[in-house]
């Protein structure tokens, strides 16, 4: 591997574990499991969609839109001050509790965030999980205007940290944005959290970790 000069990470899955949001599902379903996973999987495919349409609206609006299908998909109700609540713990997630040690260890060299998150989603989240000290960007992908995997995103890493994207590591436990990482030319490590198979993208992480205290300094 080319020399790493600075790290790029994903937010959601990958720093921030979501699963606070699953607990805060139990207000309004014995399943919470199954809204985050569904609620999860309709945010991504609405950020995919609106990319495709040119239709951008940020990621909290699509949350709170993904969380509204949901709700009605899985055949549950939810008043506002508790779809607020879910909403809200977008907002003080935990992270992975490797996530500090291994950051600090990283320390010397950028480390940047990329996240869809909006901005304020973002400042929220690494505020609450106490991240700020560890990391020297937080990039929105509201400054593009649309979605990952789209190259317009990923570009935001080299111009951000200043350098190429081939001198930059680019940290992800989801699967195909691994693929858009790396088609785009960075250097990818893939955090393969929940063990899944590879996505069948036309891309290979260069690396495959399952914590994130793995990666190499
Ligand atoms: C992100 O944080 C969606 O997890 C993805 O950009």
């Amino acid at each position: 591997m080319t020399p790493i000069r600075g790290y790029v990470f994903d937010a959601y899955g990958t720093l921030f574990d979501v699963h606070s949001v699953v607990e805060a599902g139990r207000e309004i379903t014995s399943d919470p499991a199954t809204l985050s996973t569904t609620w999860r999987q309709k945010q991504l495919e609405y950020t995919w969609l609106r990319a495709l349409m040119g239709a951008y609206a940020d990621f909290w609006v699509i949350t709170e839109a993904a969380l509204r299908y949901a709700i009605r998909r899985l055949g549950l109700t939810a008043t506002e001050p508790q779809l607020r609540r879910l909403m809200e713990a977008y907002l003080s997630l935990a992270c992975f509790p490797e996530v500090k040690p291994a950051l600090g260890r990283l320390a010397g060299r950028p480390r940047a965030v990329l996240s869809n998150g909006a901005p304020a989603m973002l400042a929220a989240a690494v505020a609450a999980s106490g991240l700020t000290t560890f990391l020297e960007h937080v990039i929105s992908v509201d400054r593009v205007k649309t979605y990952k995997p789209s190259p317009l995103v990923y570009a935001l890493g080299p111009e951000a940290l200043g350098v190429s994207a081939g001198e930059l590591l680019f940290v992800s436990s989801n699967g195909w944005d691994v693929a858009g990482a790396k088609a785009f030319g960075y250097q990818v490590a893939w955090c393969n959290r929940s063990g899944a198979p590879a996505e069948e993208l036309g891309a290979r992480a260069d690396l495959v970790i399952d914590a994130l205290d793995k990666l190499p300094r």
